[in-house]
C-alpha cells in the first residue's frame, strides 16, 4: 500500500475483538475441557486455571478495547455456569454475565455473544452431549433460558462457535474431547449441532423479534498440492466440501451434500434460519493424495513451505499467513448463498509471540476485506481473534493471538504494536497506511 491511500469501511462497521468462557475466564472446572485437562491431554501440561482472569476482572480488558475504539467485543456464555446441573440455574453467574455486559454498552461497545463455545457441563456430556439427537432441547432449555436474561443487554447472537471444528477435532481426529474417532459419529455430531443450531434460532427469535443470530463456521483454503495432478485436485476437493461447505449447505437448504444426504435426516426447518453468515478465517494448507490416511478423505495436509506463516503450535501448525484467502472465503460464502445475507467476520487472527508478523497479516487481510466490500460483498464487521492472549485449548498457553500480550503467572498485560494499528484502524474506520 502507498503512503497516501486511505482505504474506508462502511459507517456502522463492527470493529472489535472475540474471546471465548474457558479460554478468558479462568475457574471453569465443571466442563469437558477441565476433564480434559485432568486427563494430561494439554500437549504442555498446563492448566487453564485462572486463564485470563475475566470472571474476576474482564473489566480491566474492555478498558483496553475501548481504548482502541472498538465498537464491538465477542465474548461467550459458559453453560456449565449457568446450568452448573441439569436444571439447576445460577442467578450468581448470569448477574455476572449481566455486569460484564452492562460495563460493554457503557462503553460504547456492541456485545455479540456466543452461547455454544466447545465448552459443556459435564452432566450434558454424560448424557452423550450432541452424539445425541435428543439432547437437543437440553441446548435449548439453556438458550432460552440466557436469552430471556441477557435480552435486554444484548441483540447479537452466536448460537453456536464453529461446530465444524468441534465434531472434526473431537469425533474424527481426537484432538479435541471426547476424542473419538469415527467417520460417521463426526458427521451425525455435525448434523445434531446445525439442528441445534436451526431450533436455537427460533427459540431466539420468538423471544427477541429485532435480534441479529446467526452461527460461525471455520473456513480453511485447501489447495491442491500439484494442481496439475488430479488426485490432488480431488482430495483437496473433498476437504473443502466436507469440512467448510457442508454445514453451510446443510442450513441453506437443510440438505448435507451427496453422499451424507442419504446417511443423515434433513435439517428441519433451515432455510432462512439466521440472519448473518459468520465467518472465521485463519489459514490455508496444501493436501497431496495419500492412501495412507483414510480419516482425512486421502489427503495428507500440509503447510506451503517457504512461505510467511505464524507459530507453530504443539501438536498443530497455526500455518500460513495467507491474505488472498480471506477474499476467497468471503466470496465463496457470498456465491454460495447468493448474497442473501450479511457476513461477519467473527474470527481472524494471528498467532505471533513475538508480533513481528501480525500487523501486516492485520493489515492485507483487512484490505481482503476492503476489496471484497468494494465489490458489493456486503462484510459488516471484523473480530480480530483475540484481545488477549488466552488459553488455546490443547495448545494451551503455547500459541498466543492476543493484541495484548498476558502473563498468565502474573496476570500483567503488555499491548503488542499490533494493539495500537488495529485502535487507529478502528477509530479511522478505515486503513490508513
Ligand atoms: C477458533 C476458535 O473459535 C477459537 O476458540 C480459537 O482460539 C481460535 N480459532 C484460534 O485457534
Amino acid at each position: 500500500m502507498g503512503n497516501s491511500q486511505r482505504l474506508p469501511f462502511p459507517d456502522g462497521f463492527l470493529w472489535g475483538t472475540a474471546s471465548s468462557s474457558y479460554q478468558c475466564e479462568g475457574g471453569n472446572i465443571n466442563n469437558q475441557w477441565y476433564r480434559w485437562e485432568e486427563q494430561g491431554r494439554i500437549l504442555s501440561g498446563e492448566h487453564c486455571g485462572d486463564a485470563a482472569n475475566w470472571w474476576e476482572a474482564a473489566e480491566h480488558d474492555f478498558e483496553l478495547a475501548e481504548q482502541m475504539e472498538n465498537n464491538a467485543l465477542r465474548l461467550s456464555i459458559e453453560w456449565s455456569r449457568v446450568e452448573p446441573s441439569e436444571g439447576r440455574w445460577d442467578s450468581a453467574a448470569i448477574d455476572r454475565y449481566r455486569a460484564m455486559l452492562q460495563d460493554l454498552r457503557q462503553r460504547n461497545i456492541t456485545p455479540a455473544v456466543t452461547l455454544h463455545h466447545f465448552t459443556e457441563p459435564l452432566w450434558f456430556v454424560e448424557r452423550g452431549g450432541f452424539a445425541r439427537r435428543e439432547n437437543i432441547r437440553l441446548f435449548l432449555r439453556y438458550v432460552h433460558h440466557v436469552v430471556d436474561a441477557l435480552q435486554d443487554l444484548c441483540s447479537f447472537w452466536i448460537t453456536i462457535n464453529e461446530p465444524n471444528v468441534y465434531a472434526v477435532e473431537g469425533y474424527l481426529l481426537k484432538n479435541f474431547p471426547p476424542g473419538e474417532g469415527s467417520i460417521l459419529r463426526t458427521f451425525q455430531v455435525l448434523h445434531h449441532l446445525m439442528q441445534a443450531h436451526v431450533d436455537a434460532f427460533y427459540v431466539i427469535r420468538r423471544l427477541q423479534p429485532q435480534a441479529m443470530i446467526g452461527y460461525c463456521l471455520h473456513y480453511r483454503l485447501f489447495d491442491p498440492a500439484d494442481a496439475r495432478w488430479p488426485l490432488d485436485r480431488a482430495v483437496a476437493g473433498a476437504q473443502d466440501t466436507f469440512f467448510n461447505w457442508a454445514a453451510l449447505r446443510a442450513t441453506e437448504t437443510g440438505f448435507f451434500p451427496f453422499p451424507l444426504k442419504l446417511l443423515l435426516e434433513p435439517v428441519y426447518k433451515a432455510p432462512g434460519a439466521r440472519d448473518y453468515h459468520g465467518i472465521n478465517y485463519y489459514t490455508r494448507e496444501l493436501v497431496r493424495f495419500d492412501p495412507t490416511v483414510p480419516f482425512e478423505l486421502f489427503g495428507r495436509r500440509f503447510v506451503k513451505p517457504d512461505t510467511l506463516r505464524n507459530d507453530k503450535g504443539l501438536d498443530q501448525d497455526f500455518g500460513e499467513i495467507y491474505p488472498e484467502g480471506m477474499y476467497r472465503v468471503l466470496q465463496g460464502v457470498y456465491r454460495r448463498t447468493r448474497g442473501n445475507k450479511p457476513l461477519y467476520i467473527t474470527e481472524n487472527g494471528f498467532c505471533d509471540a513475538l508480533d513481528d508478523r501480525r500487523p501486516r497479516a492485520i493489515l492485507e487481510h483487512l484490505a481482503m476485506v476492503w476489496r471484497a466490500i468494494q465489490e458489493g460483498i456486503p462484510v459488516r464487521g471484523y473480530f480480530y481473534w483475540s484481545l488477549t492472549d488466552n488459553f488455546e485449548w490443547n495448545n494451551g498457553w503455547y500459541a498466543r493471538f492476543g493484541l495484548i500480550d498476558v502473563d498468565p503467572k502474573t496476570q500483567v498485560r503488555t499491548p503488542r504494536p499490533s494493539a495500537s494499528m488495529f485502535g487507529e484502524i478502528c477509530r479511522a474506520n478505515a486503513i490508513t497506511e
